[in-house]
């Protein structure tokens, strides 16, 4: 077969653990999924992030080696589980954990920080590692943020014009349009971030709202999430990209100490509408007025909140929401799979970043690369 094996590894916002997907990727041509491999996180571990993400320069230091040794266990699950050596694989790609991400603003230049030791993967794995992919868009001025349009375009341009839109602990929308040039793409805001820590804090130390469960026997508190919803983040024009910074634990601290009264199961229902009304006003704002979209197509973690699709499903018919599912990629395995796609054009010298996406002063070739 022709192509070559690549293997995507990200570790996202939600810091619930690393999706591994094995991609055979072709150049110009469409990329196949051969296996995509969860590994969760044990609660230390996910501790240790948090750590990590509210400061201290050892946590971060330790930390950006143990997940190395974690992200090469998940490589070598993922080969084995595909029935393939790891000495065919042609490339590991590892977004890394991000514990900092600052958008440039203004004259303040942007920065931004993935970790998980590269040369800790190469070494276990012998396999290359395509590693820092958004270091080198920010070195151009650039957001760094949303990478995955390319990959998306080379994946659903056939279905143009339709938005992919991700749902992970941040939410990011794609434009799907037939040429690459007129691709657009930003963070809409908090994806699973605020329900998960929501529940966390207020449900004994649950990671997550499984099927949306909690929210479904809640009520919304409709002036609550008026209020929530003038956040400027949302208004702001693209492009634009956003993190836990703006949309974690601290955000969701300010919440409920001006909301005491209001019942957990309440706040879980808030902010499940919070993250699909602000999905649905970005669309408002920046996509529909320029786009005649048929299909919005779902993926990430938040696509299994089943009272959360149900939710965009209301708000944007007749618009069609479907899943990546429904397109032959389970939907917590399109990120890591849309890295695989990157790393393949940054292996080729090609670059992948668009900059009327990012705000960059032009494409650069992305990441880093770590040789065994
Ligand atoms: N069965 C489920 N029900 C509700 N939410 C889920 C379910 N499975 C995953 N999630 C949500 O998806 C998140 C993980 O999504 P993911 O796409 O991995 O995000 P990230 O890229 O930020 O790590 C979990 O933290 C959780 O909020
Ligand atoms: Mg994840």
């Amino acid at each position: 077969m022709s192509g070559r094996l690549v293997l995507g590894l990200m570790s996202g916002t939600s810091h619930d653990g690393v999706d591994a997907a094995l991609v055979r990727v072709v150049n110009r041509g469409r990329p196949r999924l051969i296996k995509h491999t969860h590994v969760s996180y044990p609660p230390a571990l996910r501790d240790m992030i948090v750590r990590a993400f509210e400061g201290g320069t050892a946590d971060v230091c330790r930390l950006g080696f143990e997940l190395g040794e974690v992200f090469a266990r998940a490589t070598l699950k993922c080969a084995k589980e595909a029935g393939v050596s790891p000495s065919d694989i042609e490339a590991v790609a590892s977004h890394g954990q991000t514990v900092c991400h600052i958008p440039p603003k203004g004259n303040r230049k942007g920065s931004t920080l993935q970790i998980g030791e590269p040369s800790v993967i190469a070494q276990r794995t012998g396999i290359k590692v395509v590693s820092d992919f958004r270091t080198a868009d920010m070195a151009l001025g650039g957001q760094g943020a949303p990478l995955v349009p390319f990959a998306d375009h080379l994946l659903f341009s056939k279905r143009a014009t339709c938005c992919v839109q991700n749902i992970g602990g941040i939410s990011n929308v794609t434009v799907v349009t037939e040429k690459l040039d007129d691709v657009r793409a930003f963070d809409t805001g908090p994806g699973n971030s605020l329900i998960d820590d929501a529940m966390k804090l207020l449900f004994g130390g649950k990671p997550f709202d499984r099927g949306g469960k909690v929210a479904k026997r809640g009520t919304p508190d409709a002036r609550l999430l008026k209020k929530l919803l003038g956040h400027p983040y949302f208004s702001k024009k693209p492009p634009k990209s956003t993190g836990r910074e703006t949309f974690g634990a601290e955000f969701l601290r300010g919440i409920l100490k001006q909301n005491r009264k209001i019942r957990p199961e309440d706040l879980v229902a808030t902010l499940t509408h919070l993250t699909a009304r602000s999905i649905r006003d970005a669309y408002d704002r920046f996509v529909l007025p320029k786009h005649h979209i048929r299909e919005i197509i779902l993926s990430g973690g938040g696509a299994k909140n089943t009272f959360l699709l149900g939710l965009l499903k209301e708000q944007f018919a007749p618009i069609k929401v479907t899943l990546t599912d429904d397109y032959g990629i389970p939907s917590p395995a399109k990120e890591a799979m849309s890295f695989a796609i990157l790393a393949n054009e940054t292996l080729g010298g090609r670059p992948s970043s668009l900059p009327r996406v990012t705000g960059a002063s032009r494409a650069a070739v992305l990441g880093k690369i770590t040789l065994p």
